[in-house]
């Protein structure tokens, strides 16, 4: 029977993961961790135990008490907070993720699943359909501990056999948790802005085309990979993609439905972060070896973000 662990329960991902895992494998399978007080879903759908990943004795005995035999490793300092603090989200970043890939060895855990990113990539990496294999040589912090992430997952795989697997998420858009210190958060800065009849300031330039995927497609994706066949599995680490979307194009997406939003523009230092990343990534690689495809376009995920962010302000 499944025993499944998520760190960083409470950040952007992690707050539906729980809910998914937990309709599927039931709630008194799911133990969620985090640095942060949970909101009721999740207390609702796990136990939840407080947890600072850096903090490795707390981790192995959690992993020990729980008899976990699968790891959702979801905690993570993004590019913006890491630009501003590179020292923080390394220690996190790295720390956590070592301190996760020990105790899963150590204690014999079945299978470690973590996100990537879109930040691996640099300017040298081809902007439009990124390869799967390319340079890798991120411009932020936060680009450097999730490559150095993905080397250390091969790592522990080849060397100790351990099942890790990893996919380089574009930018989530989702309706529930808001993302914290990331680039693309502007993305659902719009939408909440919209809905809220508030303008929106956006600090990325109009014309910027940067990957992105709704939050239904990224929960997918991630329980998909954790439950696909190793044997098919040619890789540690797949690219996923869904839209390729500039500011513009989701602001007409969403005017479309609230014709008096409006939104201007001030780029600032995360401009260039957004810069240095591609406008679209090739995901074949997941498609063939373990059926990824994703369900929403633009305007299917904008009507249905309105509506649900709608619903929970009503
Ligand atoms: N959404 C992340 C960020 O903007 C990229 O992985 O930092």
């Amino acid at each position: 029977m499944k025993k499944i662990l998520i760190t960083g329960a409470c950040g952007q991902i992690g707050s539906e993961l729980v809910f998914a895992l937990a309709q599927q494998y039931g709630s008194e399978h799911i133990f969620t961790t985090d640095i942060q007080r949970p909101p009721a879903i999740i207390r609702e759908h796990s136990e939840f135990i407080y947890l600072n990943v850096v903090d490795k004795h707390s981790l192995a005995r959690i992993v020990v008490e729980k008899d976990i035999d699968t790891i959702f490793h979801m905690a993570a300092i993004l590019s913006a907070t890491g630009e501003k603090d590179p020292k923080y989200a390394y220690d996190v970043n790295m720390t956590g993720l070592i301190n996760v890939l020990e105790v899963a060895r150590k204690k014999r855990v079945e299978r470690v699943i973590t996100p990537s990113s879109i930040a691996v990539f640099g300017p040298d990496a081809p902007k439009n359909n990124t390869p799967n294999e390319t340079p890798l040589n991120p411009t932020t912090m936060y680009g450097v501990t999730k490559v150095a992430g993905e080397k250390l997952l091969q790592y522990y795989y080849l060397k100790y056999g351990l099942d890790a697997r990893s996919l380089r998420y574009p930018g989530i858009i989702s309706s529930e948790t808001a993302p914290g210190g990331g680039t693309t958060d502007f993305a659902v800065d719009l939408y909440l802005h919209a809905v809220q009849n508030h303008p929106y300031a956006c600090f990325i330039s109009e014309d910027t085309p940067l990957p992105f995927m709704y939050m239904p497609d990224a929960i997918d994706a991630i329980i998909k990979l954790a439950g696909a066949d190793n044997r098919r599995l040619q890789r540690r680490v797949y690219n996923v993609h869904a839209m390729s979307l500039t500011p513009r194009e989701i602001v007409a997406s969403i005017q479309h439905h609230l014709p008096e939003f409006r939104c201007t523009y001030a780029p600032d230092f995360r401009q260039a972060i957004a810069d240095s990343w591609p406008n679209g990534i090739d995901d074949s690689a997941a498609r063939e070896e373990w059926g990824w495809s994703p369900a929403y376009d633009l305007p299917m995920m904008t009507r249905d973000m309105i509506e649900r962010i709608r619903r929970r302000q009503s």
